[in-house]
Parts: structure tokens; sequence; C-alpha cells
């Protein structure tokens, strides 16, 4: 058994002895305890499991512990709150003292409030006002965004909202890992890496400089704005645009942001989001950008045209909402507390009051035939076999290509050499792959 499954296991037992207490205590039933505060927690190891870090780092009271382990019950083992389940008789229905609400298809019992309250409260008021205390601003719960208390219908008691551990908790608390969601239509956004490094990107001097300066942002950015406390005059959150012809590295250059300071990048295609899912952008969108608030990812906004030159004359119903939830966009990135990048091919009519919200703009330009000379080598270098009469040099003098370009080149002319039979890449191949790519621009050489 690992270490976590271990700590876990003793968590939850120590749950269930704390309900069982619980239980007898108020049906009036042969107890050896006369106080659930008298069922200690387990003792947890020194050990690098995230559950036990995460009681200890946060020096997590009696009753906090109580609430996680009641809180992840559901997820690890929901037949440890069955004994909530049993009917009281003289009424015929479920005891409304245990609270909890019973949902999906196994029918199996969510902890609310006040579950945790008749659990370690049971039917002292005093105790059981002071567990709300848990769930105010500035506690644990609320600080770190663990735990969120959720309504079923609007206007319930704070009693009667269900305990609702968040996804990267459960993950972290459970396996220990980052907490990295899929992409669906309720979360339009997926992760993007690269195989790439740093010295792989190749840009011109000043650009390269604009790109440092959102490096040493993030690296900084915790000393900038505490404690060199900036943080009360400045927005916590750095915005960039990049724009330029494709192919020019600006996806790359936001992979390699996150790669090169730890950070995960999740990209949302705009143009995707706002045609597809009109009406439902807030909501989509909402929780990318809580999930990307509590998890530090750099977000990526690809296509970010969408949002420039929208906000015109409106006539129909679909314009109006589309107008409507650029502006929910504008005000989520600009009240982001991380790293936002936006690419777009266009300068485009960017007004400005747009460019107001950037704390940068980086221009990717095509390649002059320095940089082009250098991207030839990289990516030629990486795996291609040439015949030694290949000429990159040259190449890179005679044609304006893209860094894209040239990798669509590198991905053509290998298989055009696989295909003829041979092993090593010549001069000719090559050039074909440059028609090729320059033909898909409506260019011709
Ligand atoms: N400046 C560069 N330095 C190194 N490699 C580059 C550069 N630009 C492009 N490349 C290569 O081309 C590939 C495609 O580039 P990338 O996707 O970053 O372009 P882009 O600017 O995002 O294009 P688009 O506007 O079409 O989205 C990269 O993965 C990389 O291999
Ligand atoms: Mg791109």
């Amino acid at each position: 058994m690992s270490e976590q499954s271990f700590v876990l296991e003793r968590e939850l037992g120590w749950l269930s002895a704390l309900i069982e207490t619980s239980l007898k205590l108020y049906f009036n039933r042969e107890c050896q305890y006369r106080d659930v505060r008298d069922l200690l927690p387990p003792d947890l190891p020194h050990s690098g499991s995230a559950y036990a870090q995460t009681v200890r780092d946060h020096v997590l009271s009696f009753e906090e512990r109580a609430v996680l382990a009641l809180a992840l019950a559901p997820h690890l083992r929901p037949q440890a709150l069955d004994p909530f389940l049993i009917r009281n008789s003289a009424l015929d229905r479920v005891f409304t003292e245990f609270g909890g609400a019973i949902t999906g298809p196994m029918q199996c019992f969510w902890p609310t409030l006040e579950t945790a309250a008749f659990v370690l409260a049971g039917t002292d008021l005093e105790r059981r006002l002071e567990l709300q205390g848990l769930f105010t601003p500035g506690n644990f719960f609320r600080e770190q965004k663990v735990l969120s208390l959720e309504e079923a219908q609007p206007g319930q008691s704070i009693f009667s909202m269900t305990l609702c551990l968040k996804p990267e908790y459960l993950a972290r608390l459970t396996t220990g890992e980052r907490y990295r969601p899929n992409f669906s239509d309720a979360f339009p956004a997926h992760r993007i890496t690269t195989q790439l490094d740093w010295s792989d990107l190749v840009l011109p001097g000043h650009v390269m400089e604009e790109v440092e300066e959102i490096k040493a942002w993030i690296e900084h950015r915790h000393t900038l704005l505490h404690e060199w406390g900036l943080g009360r005059q400045i927005k916590p959150g750095f915005r960039s645009l990049f724009y330029g012809p494709p192919g020019t590295g600006k996806t790359l250059t936001a992979s390699l942001l996150g790669k090169s300071t730890g950070l995960d990048v999740y990209r949302v295609d705009l143009s995707l989001v706002v045609s597809k899912y009109i009406g439902e952008t807030e909501k989509n969108l909402g929780k990318v950008f809580d999930q990307a608030e509590r998890n530090d990812w750099i977000l990526f906004f690809d296509e970010a045209d969408a949002l420039f030159g929208k906000r015109t004359q409106t006539s129909s119903a679909h314009d109006r909402y589309a107008n409507q939830e650029v502006a929910y966009l504008l005000q989520r990135i600009e009240d982001f507390p991380g790293v936002v990048i936006l690419a777009s091919n266009l300068k485009g009519n960017l007004d400005e009051a747009f460019a107001r919200r950037f704390q940068s703009m980086i221009y990717f330009p095509m390649p002059g035939s320095d940089e082009r000379a250098q991207l030839w080598n990289v990516v030629f270098s990486r795996q291609a076999q040439l015949e030694p009469t290949v000429d990159l040099a040259r190449l890179s003098e005679e044609f304006e290509i893209s860094g894209g370009g040239i990798v669509n080149v590198l991905r053509s002319s290998s298989l055009a050499t696989l295909r003829g039979g041979r092993t090593l890449i010549q001069m000719e191949d090559i050039r074909h792959g440059i028609r090729r790519e320059f033909r898909k621009d409506g260019k011709t050489i």
C-alpha cells in the first residue's frame, strides 16, 4: 500500500469512528466516549503524502480535518456515509438531523454542512454556529479554495449546502498529482506543451527581450507584488498580445514560457468559443478562468481576433450575445491575476481602449535572413539526414519563409525522400517542399 493510501485509509477510519460515535451519542446508546472530540485524529507520518502535508502545512484544526475527511468520503468511500441513510421510523423519512443530499445513480449520501454539524456539534447550538466560521474569509477552506459550499436551490440556509471538494484538491489529495482536466464542451481549453527548448526559439533581439520580460514577471511576481508591496498600486496579472503572420512562433513562445517556468499552459480557441457556445460562454469560460486562477496556469487565447472589432452597432440577437460575451471575456482577462496571452494574425482594428489593457504587445515578424539561417539549421539539425550538397545558408538567403513554413518543408521533404526509397534529403526535395509551401499562401516561385 502506498503511503498516500495508508494515510487516507486511516483518516477515513477515523471519520467512520466519528460518525459512529456521533450517532451513539445522539441516540443515547452505550458509548465509550462522552464527546466526539475525545476521538483523536490519527498521527500523520512525516512523509511526502499530499494529504499529510496539507494537514501539516495549514495546521488544520480537529474540525477542519473532520470536514475535509467528510468531503472526501463520497469520492473515496461512499459507504462510510451509509449510516446516514437509516430512516426515522416515527416519520417514515430520512433524519432531518443528518442533513445531506441523496443523489446520483447509486443514491449516495453527499454531506452538507448540516452533516458536519451533526457529527461535530450534535445538539450543541453554540458549537454548531462556530462551524460556520470555517467557511468565512481568511479561513483555510476559503483561502486555499479547497472546499466550497454549493446550494442546490437559491436561498437555502448555509447548513443545507453541500460540501464540494474542488477537483484540483481532490486530485492532489488522492493521487498527489497535478489536476489537468480534459477538453470538453464544458471545458473549452487544451493544455499545450512543446518538446522544444528555450534555446530553439529564434527571434530578433528586441522581440526576445519583450518575451524575456514576461518570463521575468513570472519568476519575480511574488517578490514584486508582496515583498516590494507593488500589489497595492498595480493589478496582479500580466496581459500580453502576440501578433504577427502565421508560423512565426507565437504558440511556441507561449508553450516555452510555461515550460521554462514550470507552469501549465492552457489554450482556448476563441473563434470556436464565440461561435459555438453562444449564450454559454460565460459559464464555460468562467470555469476555465476559475481553475486557471487556482492552479496558476498561463492562459493562451488563440485566434483572438474574435475579440476585436466586434463591438459595433448590432442588429441581430446573435450579435448582441456576441458583444455581451466579448465584454465578459475582456473583463475576466483584465481581472485575471496570472499571465494571459492573446494571439492573433492581424493587428486588426485594435482600438485604444483595448490596447490599454495590455502590459505588452509583441509583434512576431517574418524572420529576416539571419533568423532564417538559424531556423533552417535548428529545424533540419533535429533529425534530418542531408545530402552534402544541401546548402541551408543559400535557402535562407533565397526564400522568405516562416519558421512554421520551414517545419512543413522538413515534413514534406523527409517524406519525399522516404517515398523515393532514399535515406538522405536532397536539395530538390527541399525546393519542392518550399514550392508547395508558397503555393499554399497563393505565392508562386
Ligand atoms: N521563432 C521561431 N523559433 C523557432 N521555431 C519556430 C519559430 N517560429 C516557428 N517555429 C517553428 O514552427 C512551428 C509553428 O510555429 P507556431 O505554431 O508557434 O506559429 P504561430 O505564430 O503560433 O502561428 P499561427 O499564427 O498560425 O498560430 C513551431 O512549433 C516551431 O517548430
Ligand atoms: Mg499559433
